[in-house]
């Protein structure tokens, strides 16, 4: 791999700046300063430095963004998309969202590069749980509480079960929703088919991992290797690969 790439995959500089700085000297490769961006080096044993500093690669990078509202979840459309709400390193080819949030939904989106993981996470073949807050009026009582967890006849399907639990006195107009499933827009028309809509949509979990609640809404941050791991059982992964 290039060294200006290899820096830029790091997540340390963009391409542009890792070109500058190689020329200026910054960059060590196993304890020789190289000039030359286009040197190519083996990513998994070289030991880079870039001003001093220790640079650890990774072949895939995993970011938990709080989505905000107003974002599109894809790589580009007319309108802001959720890879803008990253530095450019992340915002670069390779990197997708994996799954949609729709525009006014907000909460745990996973962006990463890699791609066999993301296919797996969207996948109907492995199940993975989405959890998501939602507030919906009217308000739903535990006949449709039911309705919702045993399926409902949205059109062009009947969704599987879900786990659907109510905050306080019923008729309850907000709690949480698991559901396994991914098809377009499938909450706000569970609950249209049950005769409420949804107000508000925050996901809180995806795959066993819980949105950070310390994450303003825009603000994202790296999983943790535990939160990497979870992901990875939740496609019936044991070992990262
Ligand atoms: N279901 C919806 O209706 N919207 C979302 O954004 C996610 C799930």
């Amino acid at each position: 791999m290039r060294l200006d790439k290899y820096l830029s995959e790091a997540g340390v500089c963009t391409r542009s700046e890792a070109t500058k700085r190689i020329r200026k000297s910054e960059v060590t490769v196993n304890g020789a300063v190289v000039r030359d961006p286009s040197v190519h080096i083996d990513p998994e044993t070289a030991s880079v430095t870039l001003g001093g500093e220790t640079v650890s690669w990774r072949k895939f990078t995993y970011i938990m963004l709080n989505k905000p509202q107003g974002y599109v979840s894809a790589t580009e459309d007319r309108g802001p998309t959720v890879m803008e709400l990253l530095p450019p390193q992340y915002a670069r080819k390779g990197f997708f969202p994996c799954g949609r949030l729709d525009i006014d939904t907000v909460g745990f989106l996973l962006i990463t590069n890699d791609g066999v993981l993301g296919h797996e996470l969207l996948s109907p073949k492995h199940h993975v749980d989405k959890t998501y807050r939602f507030t919906c009026d009217p308000a739903i009582g535990e006949e449709v509480r039911q309705h919702l967890e045993e399926g409902v006849d949205i059109g062009d399907i009947v969704t599987k079960p879900a786990v659907v639990t109510l905050d306080g006195d019923l008729p309850a107009s907000a709690g949480t929703i698991t559901i396994r499933e991914g098809k377009f827009h499938q909450i706000k028309r569970m609950f249209h088919a049950v005769g409420s809509e949804i107000t508000s949509l925050e996901r809180i979990s995806f795959g066993g991992v819980t949105l950070d609640g310390t994450l303003a809404r825009g603000e994202w941050r790296f999983l943790t290797a535990e939160e990497e791991a979870t992901l990875q059982r939740s496609v019936g992964r044991s070992e990262k690969i």
